[in-house]
């Protein structure tokens, strides 16, 4: 089992290790979904050999092809007249059928957070599960130009019980020198007790179909497992900001030779931002931002393409879902720098003192005349003073440059990046990757 330190090992008269690194050995193991180390253990001895091999009998007739060479960089298969996309849905179990969850209504929404809150992300030891708000799934789900026919269910056809959900949204995403408008497929979810059963494929072709019938045929997506074929593989690193409570719950674990005083003074972070001119964003400041993220962007093999409309409705601070801060020069009033994160806690499972981890994710960060280490440890700071547990950040765009250096310790957890229907010349490194999904 994780994270049961064995306080006994970590005597004061014990050779410390520095007190201003973080510890080396995987004293903070993590969510990817959290993970564990024991989850590590098992995938190094099942071998990459094996998850490479296994056979995918749904993806493999899917457009998302392996890299060729010789082959160039575009679409897989061409898109078609609209008149030829199959207009009526595929079929479900009989006992089933299709809803489209009206997400502006507070009932359907409550019903899709049940599903999820219940039933979506687990790390491997199931010990955590995500547990994505009401405010955050309004948020993620409803951006300027939704479809809402891209919110999709699965309903019980006997007592209308909401079984399963996937959604896309539209987004602009830019491969290379091409922008792309795509779909962002997300929170595909389908009941524990309906596991198994081949509904996934099934929900991946609807969802697929009602982008198609949008004229849109690409579509970008995240996920823990591999399938064919990742884009880019990125890790999760994980920086605490309650390192007692990370213990006690089992996310992270005493490091050898440390005790919980010497951790806790470890990951201790100064009470205010040391960067003057370090504030929350404002409306006044989206077009600034913009400009910011526009020209950060343009350096990365794939990102998003965001619009001034984007940046405000994404960008701008919403207790508990998203924060954004900006560095104001105190003379000229200039936007120099720009930093946010979002809010995804999630339940710890069966812990009798705690329910709720709460976690900061690394969302887009820019940094022109501070230095991204300092902006990234006033984030910190702010994220504290927020009372999150855990601060999160993918090691894609530059986030390698701060990670170690901000006591962030590497996950287990693995983020692989996928595009459909879109072949790119080469996989990417992550800090190619210019992308966060939520
Ligand atoms: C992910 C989930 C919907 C898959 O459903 P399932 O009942 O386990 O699997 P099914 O029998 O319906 O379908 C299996 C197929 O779905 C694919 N699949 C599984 N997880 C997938 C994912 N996250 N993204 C895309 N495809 C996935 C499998 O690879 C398999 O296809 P293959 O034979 O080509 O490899 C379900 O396990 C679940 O709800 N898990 C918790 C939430 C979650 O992890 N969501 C995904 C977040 S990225």
């Amino acid at each position: 089992m994780v994270g049961s330190g064995n306080k006994s090992d970590n005597g004061a008269t014990a050779p410390s290790p520095s007190e201003d690194q973080a510890p080396k050995d995987g004293s903070l193991m993590a969510m990817g979904h959290p993970s564990s180390v024991d989850s590590v253990t098992r995938k190094l001895q099942k071998g990459a050999t094996l998850e490479n091999e296994k056979r995918h009998l749904f993806w493999e007739t899917q457009p998302v092809g392996k890299y060729q060479d010789g082959v160039g960089e575009g679409p897989i298969e061409p898109s078609q007249p609209l008149s030829e996309v199959r207009q009526e849905p595929y079929n479900l179990p009989s006992t089933y059928e299709w809803c489209t969850c009206d997400l502006t209504d507070e009932q359907t929404m409550r019903e899709v957070y049940t599903l999820l809150t219940n039933n979506y992300v687990e790390d491997d030891d199931n010990m955590f599960r995500f547990d994505y708000s009401v405010a955050f799934l309004r948020w993620a789900l409803n951006p300027p130009g939704y479809f809402p026919s891209w919110h999709i269910g699965v309903r019980a056809k006997s007592s209308k019980k909401l079984v399963a959900f996937i959604t896309g949204i539209p987004a602009k995403i830019r491969a290379h020198e091409t922008v792309v408008p795509m779909a962002e497929i997300n929170f595909l979810c389908v009941h524990k007790k309906l596991r198994s059963k081949r509904l996934a494929p099934v929900l991946i072709k609807e969802v697929t179909r009602r982008v198609h019938l949008e004229d849109m045929w690409q579509a970008a997506y995240t996920a823990g497992v591999v399938l064919p074929t990742p884009i880019s593989t990125c890790q999760y690193w994980h920086r605490p900001l309650n390192p007692k409570k990370l213990i006690d719950v089992g996310f992270s674990r005493l490091a050898p030779r440390m005790t919980m005083s010497r951790t806790i003074k470890l990951y201790r972070l100064p009470d205010e931002a040391a960067t003057p001119g370090f504030r929350p964003m404002e409306r006044r400041d989206v077009a600034a931002v913009t400009r910011l993220l526009q020209t950060y962007l343009a350096q990365f093999q794939v990102a998003p393409h965001f619009s001034e409309d984007d940046v405000e409705y994404l960008l701008l601070p919403i207790d508990n879902v998203i924060n954004s801060f900006v560095v104001e020069n105190s003379e000229s009033h200039e936007i120099t720098d720009f930093a946010s994160f979002y809010t995804l806690p999630s339940t710890i499972i069966g812990n009798q003192n705690y329910s709720l981890l709460k976690a900061a994710y690394s969302y887009y960060n820019v940094a022109t005349s501070t230095p991204l280490l300092q902006l990234m440890s006033d984030v910190l700071v702010m994220a504290k003073q927020r009372d999150y547990d855990v601060f999160n950040a993918l090691d894609v765009m530059q986030n390698e440059s701060f990670l170690k250096e901000l006591k962030f310790g590497p996950g287990d957890g693995q983020l692989h990046y996928y595009l459909y229907n879109y072949r790119l010349r080469a996989p990417l490194k992550p800090a190619e990757m210019g992308l966060v999904l939520l």
